[in-house]
């Protein structure tokens, strides 16, 4: 039986493909329409994940899985615009277009886009939003039972849920409602902070280290209420979300100060301080719903996704907190997971269909599930193109990108199949020396082409993790941050304060400078060799050589533009930026070697740069 599941029409639309309820692929529509955020009917992620099942013409799928519930979305339009209008009035006209055009008919346009391949759908389902979120979190897991945490903007009108998974059924046992939502409390804060909504929180979270939480009283004394079970109460009259067209309104503007910052305009430091203060508060918010999920559900396992799943500080702080014995969170926690927990959960909720679970393993493969490249394919891309490249193979490769690596050289690396979720993490990767001191200021400047306050993040051999960083066993998919160990950290110099941010960011705090925050932090992804073997032999050799077994590993693209998914996104990126060395499976290239670049004369405007 073939489950498609889709998730669109609000951002990071995304497919899924399960047979018999294993995971055969998933992707998002970004990659291939190269639309960061693409939220459109993920028609050619559908695609794909139906040519990866060897669903063609003259097919069917047996049912398609959307990751919510339209109608119910639409209701709590029309219920939030009756309780505030007529001040709701703008916010609802402007919404209502778009669901008379698409978002009320999208059964329609995925029927529609199966029909012009010729493949018949026989049945949809809806489940609701944080039940394909659940579904995302617990069904993958490799856990038999585990109490299950879910936390977003808003679904349809839950936020956030506790549920409890046993075998192949969840159980909800406490939801918060809109407008009370934890994610869009942190959304209004990027948003104040002058980023953007749905794609800026990793910003603020990454600019929080840089400041005090001297706001924490304030929050709590006039926006949010938390309760000991991590339930929330926002103060509607400081946000603009429910009756206006922004996050923030006129009340929040003068609690803190000011308007909002002007993006990309200076960060200053009410913006570091405002970005510690909601990111404590949100810890709080997350242990509080972390201690009562355990308490409710007696598991002492947790699963969790949702955008705010993806705050891997408050993550590693559950860890760190030892509530539960273990943790896993789906690598692709915001909205493009649903497709997936959508397909699962009509699998196993639904259709009652047994779990299979093999002890200490989930079944997401690493992650690695969108497309990959033969050798052919790759071979045919850069012979019909002329480009010079040497096939390497084994011992050979691993012993060439290791050294490239310890002469502190970039390398673009392109093998496997594609990762699901917005982190890149081996397979769409640009790998760097993590202890080089000109690494970080490098990559920013010439590879990624942005100013930044974040560090890169370190890709370590799982089986020495514990060398380098506190308190993470594992963290296969990056989705944690835990401290560089203490005696790897270089002393403050107590000046940091007086720095720009950048400069601060670029000073040395430890023997792997390019991946060590300013609160000695670091976002960490272990590599074991079952799930990525490729990257594994090549830490290994790179451990031989250097004695280090740490790596920056930073997604494959430019800023603004999303990962790279086939050899001809790979290639163009590598010599669009400071990139010295592609490697496209087995197949070499060096930048000297290559024929001259002539760049098309609006490539910077596409993707933002200008
Ligand atoms: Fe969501």
């Amino acid at each position: 039986m073939t489950i498609l599941g889709v998730s669109a029409l609000y951002h990071d639309s995304a497919a899924a493909v399960i047979r018999d309820g294993q995971i055969v692929a998933a992707a998002q529509e970004e990659r291939f329409s190269r639309k960061k955020h693409d939220p459109r009917v993920p028609v050619n992620a559908i695609y794909y994940c139906l040519e990866a099942a060897g669903i063609g013409a003259g097919d069917r799928v047996d049912a398609v899985a959307f990751y919510d519930k339209p109608i119910t979305k639409f209701t709590r339009l029309l219920t939030t615009f009756c309780e505030t209008v007529p001040s709701g009035f703008k916010t609802f006209a402007l919404a209502v277009p778009a669901w008379v055009r698409e978002k009320g008919w999208v059964a329609m346009s995925i029927e529609r886009a199966l029909q012009r391949a010729r493949i018949r759908a026989e049945k949809f389902y809806f489940p609701e939003h944080h039940a394909s979120h659940a579904g995302s979190a617990f069904f993958p897991s490799p856990f038999d039972e585990a109490a299950i945490l879910t936390a977003d903007g808003v679904g349809e009108w839950t936020c956030s849920s506790i549920s409890v998974g046993e075998g192949n059924q969840m159980r909800m046992l406490a939801e918060q409602r809109f407008p009370h939502s934890l994610g869009l409390l942190y959304s209004a804060f990027t948003y104040f902070t002058g980023f953007k909504v749905n794609s800026g929180e990793y910003k603020l979270m990454g600019l929080a280290p840089y400041g005090t939480p001297r706001y924490v009283d304030d929050i709590k004394k006039h926006l949010v209420r938390i309760r000991e079970d991590g339930s929330i109460w926002l103060n509607m009259d400081y946000f603009g979300y429910l009756d206006g067209l922004t996050m923030t309104n006129q009340r929040f503007e003068r609690l803190f100060g000011g308007p909002r910052r002007r993006p990309e305009s200076d960060i200053t430091q009410r913006e570091m301080d405002l970005a510690a203060s909601i990111q404590a508060v949100t810890e709080e918010v997350m242990l509080k719903m972390a201690r009562y999920a355990r308490a409710v559900t007696g598991k002492r396992q947790l699963c969790m996704a949702g955008g705010v799943a993806l705050n891997c500080v408050a993550n590693g702080k559950i860890l760190a907190e030892g509530l539960f014995d273990d943790l896993w969170i789906q690598p692709a926690s915001g909205d493009a997971g649903g497709a997936l927990g959508a397909a699962l959960y009509v699998w196993h909720q639904v259709l009652r269909q047994e779990r299979r679970i093999v002890p200490g393993r989930d079944s997401m493969a690493g992650a690695a599930l969108g497309p990959g490249y033969s050798r052919e394919q790759i071979k045919a891309f850069l012979d019909d193109n002329g480009l010079p490249y040497t096939e390497m193979r084994g011992a050979q490769w691993e012993a060439f990108l290791a050294r490239t690596l310890a002469e502190e050289r970039v390398v673009g690396l392109l093998q496997g199949r594609m990762e699901f979720g917005p982190r890149a993490l081996g397979c769409r990767s640009i790998l760097a020396d993590a202890r080089s001191k000109k690494m970080q200021s490098y990559l920013n400047l010439s590879t990624k082409f942005r100013e930044s306050f974040r560090p890169f993040a370190p890709i370590v051999l799982r089986e020495d993790v514990a060398n380098y960083f506190e308190a993470v066993r594992e963290s296969p998919y990056m989705l944690l941050v835990a401290g560089v160990k203490k005696e790897r950290r270089a002393r403050p110099r107590g000046d940091e304060h007086t720095l720009s941010l950048t400069e601060w960011v670029n000073r040395p705090r430890s023997d792997l400078p390019a991946i060590t925050h300013v609160d000695y932090s670091a976002r960490i992804q272990t590599v074991d060799r079952e799930s990525n073997p490729r990257v594994h032999n090549l830490l290994t050799e790179f451990k031989r050589l250097t004695g280090c077994s740490v790596l920056v590993n930073t997604s494959f693209n430019v800023r603004s533009e999303p990962i790279v998914c086939t050899p001809e996104d790979a290639y163009c990126c590598f010599m669009r930026t400071g990139i010295d060395v592609l490697a496209l499976e087995d197949f070499i290239l060096q930048k000297k070697d290559q024929p001259e670049w002539f760049e098309t004369e609006n490539w910077q405007e596409e993707f933002g740069l200008d």
